[in-house]
C-alpha cells in the first residue's frame, strides 16, 4: 500500500520504517528539515535499538523516503498522523496544535477514499472533531483512530508485531472501508491472529490513555507500598514477588524504585485528568493526581536518602549518578526521574558527575550546568555516594569489589532495586534500596 506518515519523531520515524519493513511504499513527512536529512541517510535522530538497520534496508529497497513537503503525501491511500501531543506549558492539558496543523496541512492533498489514521495520543473527543474537519473539506476522505502502544527500546518489534490492534472507526460503510484498509496495512499482524478491537473513536482514544493510566497506577501502587515498607521494616521487592504470583495481579510493572518518566506516562495521566475535568468528571480520575504525586515523591526520596547517607555536608560531597535516561535502552530524558535526581542533587550543592550510555547529549541540552562523563570509572572515582537511577545492564553488572576501590566512601543508593544487596554489602558497601530494609 502507499502510505504517508506525518510526523517523524519517536512514534512516526519508527512507524514509517516498520511499515516499509512490512512491504508498504512509505513516505515520512516532517517540518524539521534537519530530522528529514538525517532520516533520509538512514540515521535515526534518537537511540532506538534496531531502528537504524530497518531504516537503512527500507531506504535501500526503495520503499521508504522522507520529505519536508506535505504535498508528497498526495497519492498515498493511508495517512498516519504521528505528531507529538506534549503537555501544554501553562496547564496539564495536551497541546493539540501539532495534530491540528498536521491534519489541516494534509487536507488539500486528500483524495476520495483516502484514510487518515490518527496514532498520536489525544484527549477523548479529538477524533470526532478532526473527522468533521476532514468531512468539511469535501475530499471524500475519512478518519480512523489507531492508538500506538509501542515501548521505547522495543519500538520496532512492538510496531511490526503488536500485542493488540485497536481501530476506532466511524459507523456504517465508512467504518467498513476504514477497517478493510487498516486490515491491509496490518495484514501480517492480522494473519498472526493478533487480537483486534474495532470500535468507535471515543473508545479507541480512551483505550490508550486508560492503558497508560493503569500502568502508571501499577507502578505508583508498588511505590506507595515501598513508602509503607520504609516505615515498617518490610521489603517491597519480596512483597511484589509474593503478590505478583497471583495471576490477577501479575509481577510485571511492579518494580518499586525512583518511579516512571518518559514522553508518555507522566503527560498522559495529567492530560487525562485535565480532559476528565473538562468533561465534568474530574472526580473519576482524581486518583491519578495521587499517582503523579507518589511518583514525584520517589524522586525526592532518592535525593533525601543520598543526602542523609553522606558522612559530610552535601556541598562538600561528590555524588556519582549512574543513569540519565528515563529507562534503559533509550536516550530519552523527557520527564526522566534519573535526570531530575541529578539536577536536584546539584541544586543542593553536591558535586554531581553523571553518566549514561546514551543520554548524555540530550541531558546536556537541557541541563548544561551538570557535569557529565562518558567514562564510568571516572564518574565513580572519589565519590562519596553512588546513585543508580537507570538500570542499564552496564550498571547492574558492576563489580562491587572493584568499584569499592574507586570511590571515597562505599555507599550506594539503588534507585531501581536492581542490585544484589547482599553482594554489595559483602563487599563492604552501605547499600540503600527503596522500600527495602
Ligand atoms: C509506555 C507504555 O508502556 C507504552 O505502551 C505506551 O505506548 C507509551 O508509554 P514507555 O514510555 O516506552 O512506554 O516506557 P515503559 O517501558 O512503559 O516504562 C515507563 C516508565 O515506568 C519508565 O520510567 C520505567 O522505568 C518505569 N517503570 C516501569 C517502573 O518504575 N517500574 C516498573 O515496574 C516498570
Amino acid at each position: 500500500m502507499k502510505i504517508s506518515v506525518i510526523g517523524c519523531g519517536y512514534l512516526g520515524a519508527v512507524h514509517a520504517a516498520a511499515m516499509a519493513k512490512l512491504g508498504h511504499d512509505v513516505v515520512g513527512i516532517d517540518v524539521d528539515s534537519g530530522k528529514i536529512a538525517r532520516l533520509s541517510e538512514g540515521r535515526p535522530v534518537f537511540f532506538e535499538p534496531g531502528l537504524a538497520e530497518v531504516l537503512i534496508s527500507a531506504i535501500e529497497s526503495g520503499r521508504l523516503r522522507f520529505s519536508t513537503d506535505i504535498a508528497d503525501a498526495a497519492g498515498a491511500q493511508v495517512h498516519f498522523i504521528a505528531v507529538g501531543t506534549p503537555q501544554k506549558r501553562d496547564s496539564h492539558a495536551a497541546d493539540l496544535r501539532y495534530v491540528d496543523a498536521a491534519v489541516q496541512s494534509l487536507v488539500p492533498y486528500l483524495a476520495e477514499g483516502d484514510l487518515v489514521v490518527g496514532k498520536s495520543t489525544v484527549p477523548v473527543g479529538t477524533a470526532a472533531r478532526l473527522a468533521e474537519m476532514i468531512t468539511a473539506s469535501g475530499s471524500g476522505a475519512s478518519l480512523a483512530w489507531n492508538p500506538e502502544f509501542l515501548r521505547e527500546g522495543f519500538a520496532v518489534k512492538d510496531t511490526v508485531s503488536p500485542d493488540r490492534l485497536v481501530y476506532g472507526v466511524p459507523a456504517g460503510d465508512e467504518g467498513e472501508h476504514a477497517t478493510a484498509l487498516l486490515n491491509e496495512v496490518y495484514a501480517s499482524a492480522i494473519a498472526a491472529e493478533t487480537p483486534l478491537v474495532v470500535t468507535d473513536y471515543a473508545t479507541a482514544e480512551l483505550v490508550k490513555v486508560a492503558a497508560n493510566a493503569f500502568l502508571a497506577t501499577k507502578i505508583s501502587f508498588i511505590n506507595a507500598m515501598a513508602e509503607i515498607a520504609e516505615v515498617s521494616g518490610a521489603d517491597v521487592t519480596q512483597l511484589a514477588d509474593a503478590i505478583g504470583f497471583d495471576n490477577r495481579i501479575g509481577r510485571r510493572f511492579l518494580n518499586a524504585g525512583v518511579g516512571f518518566g518518559g514522553g508518555c506516562l507522566p503527560k498522559d495521566i495529567r492530560a487525562f485528568t485535565a480532559r476528565a475535568e473538562e468533561l465534568g468528571r474530574g472526580e473519576s480520575v482524581a486518583f491519578l493526581k495521587e499517582i503523579d504525586a507518589i511518583n514525584l515523591r520517589r524522586r525526592q526520596r532518592v535525593v533525601d536518602l543520598t543526602v542523609s547517607s553522606l558522612g559530610r555536608p552535601v556541598h562538600t560531597a561528590k555524588v556519582a549518578v549512574l543513569g540519565l535516561s528515563f529507562k534503559p535502552h533509550s536516550d530519552d530524558v523527557r520527564d526522566s526521574p534519573a535526570l531530575d535526581v541529578a539536577v536536584q542533587l546539584r541544586g543542593l550543592g553536591a558535586e554531581v558527575v553523571a553518566t549514561d550510555p546514551q543520554a548524555i547529549e540530550n541531558s546536556r541540552l537541557r541541563h548544561p550546568q551538570l557535569t557529565y562523563s562518558t567514562d564510568l570509572d571516572e564518574t565513580l572515582r572519589g565519590a562519596d555516594a553512588v546513585v543508580l537511577v537507570t538500570e542499564w545492564p552496564e550498571f547492574r553488572e558492576l563489580d562491587p569489589v572493584r568499584v569499592a576501590t574507586l570511590v571515597r566512601t562505599p555507599t550506594i543508593v539503588d534507585g531501581r532495586n536492581t542490585l544484589d544487596a547482599s553482594a554489595w554489602r559483602a563487599a563492604g558497601w552501605t547499600y540503600l534500596g527503596l522500600g527495602r530494609p
